[in-house]
C-alpha cells in the first residue's frame, strides 16, 4: 500500500510540474490585472505577417497598419508593452499555440480548421476574397475560374484562405493549378509577368497592390466574404478573456472603426 501511495505522490508532483511548465513565465499580471499571464513579463506579443497593407506593413522599419494600431490600443488598456513579431503567415497560429506569442493579428480569417488550433476573439473587421487579373484578361468573372474545362494558374499567398478555397474549389477538381507565394505582393508580381493568370487575395491588400502595379484590375464579382479576428491560445483562458473583452470595448466605443477608417476610405 505504501508503495502505491508513494507512486501517487510522485505522480502528483510530476503533474504539478507539468502544469507549471506549460504556463507562461510571467506571473506579475496575475496579481495586478484580472489574473492573466503573458508570454513575456509586462509585454503583449503580437504575431503577424507584415506584408498585408493596410492591415500590416513595414514603414520606417516598424510594423504599421490597422492591426498594429488595434493591438497597441489593447496593450495600452491592459497596461502592457506591445511587441510585434513579424513572421511567415503560416507560422502565426503555431507561435500562439506554443506560447511564443500572445495573439495573432494578421487580417486573419476565422476558419474551422484554425479553430482547432487557436481561439478567436470577436470579429473586428470583414474581408472579401477578390480576384486580380491583367486589364486585358480573358477572365472576367469569378465563375470563369470554376467553368467546365477551365485550366488557369492561380496565384495566392501560401496558407491563406485564398489558397485554401482555390485548392478545394479549383485544384482538387482539376480546374487549374495553384501557385503559392510567401507574400501576396509576390503573387501579384507573378501576375504582372504572366506567370499566373490571376491572384485570389483579400480586397484591401488587393487594392493596395493594384495601385502600385500598372495594368492590373480587380474583378467586380467577389469570391467570398469572411470575418477577421484575433487568434489566441486555447490554454490561456484569462488572457483570452482580457483581450477579447478589451477588443469588444474598443469596438463599442468606436475606436476600432476610427482606426479602420483612417486606412480604408469608403468607396
Ligand atoms: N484573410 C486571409 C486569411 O486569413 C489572408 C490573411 C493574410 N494576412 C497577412 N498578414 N498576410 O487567410
Amino acid at each position: 500500500m505504501k508503495k502505491v501511495i508513494t507512486l501517487l505522490g510522485t505522480l502528483a508532483v510530476v503533474l504539478a510540474m507539468a502544469a507549471c511548465g506549460s504556463e507562461p513565465a510571467d506571473k506579475d499580471n496575475a496579481d495586478s490585472n484580472g489574473g492573466f499571464t503573458t508570454a513575456s513579463e509586462g509585454k503583449l506579443i503580437m504575431a503577424t505577417n507584415a506584408a498585408f497593407p493596410p492591415y500590416e506593413y513595414i514603414e520606417g522599419g516598424n510594423v504599421a497598419g490597422i492591426d498594429a494600431e488595434i493591438a497597441a490600443a489593447i496593450a495600452d488598456k491592459l497596461g502592457l508593452e506591445l511587441q510585434i513579431d513579424d513572421m511567415e503567415f503560416d507560422s502565426i497560429t503555431g507561435a500562439i499555440a506554443n506560447g511564443k506569442a500572445d495573439m495573432g493579428l494578421a487580417g486573419m480569417t476565422v476558419t474551422p480548421d484554425r479553430q482547432e488550433e487557436v481561439n478567436f476573439t470577436v470579429s473586428y473587421a470583414t474581408g472579401v476574397q477578390v480576384i486580380i487579373v491583367a486589364e486585358d484578361s480573358a477572365i472576367t468573372s469569378v465563375d470563369d475560374l470554376f467553368a467546365e474545362g477551365a485550366s488557369h494558374v492561380i496565384g495566392v499567398q501560401r496558407n491563406t484562405t485564398g489558397d485554401l478555397y482555390t485548392t478545394d474549389d479549383i485544384e482538387k477538381k482539376g480546374l487549374g493549378t495553384i501557385d503559392r507565394y510567401s507574400k501576396g505582393a509576390d503573387a501579384v508580381q507573378a501576375l504582372k509577368t504572366g506567370k499566373v493568370d490571376c491572384v485570389v487575395i483579400d480586397n484591401e491588400p488587393a487594392k493596395a497592390f493594384v495601385q502600385e502595379v500598372e495594368g492590373l484590375k480587380i474583378l467586380e464579382t467577389e469570391y467570398i466574404t469572411e470575418d477577421y479576428a484575433i487568434a489566441m491560445s486555447k490554454s490561456n483562458a484569462e488572457l483570452y478573456e482580457a483581450v477579447n473583452s478589451t477588443l469588444q470595448e474598443l469596438i463599442n466605443d468606436g475606436t476600432v472603426k476610427r482606426i479602420i477608417d483612417k486606412y480604408i476610405t469608403a468607396d
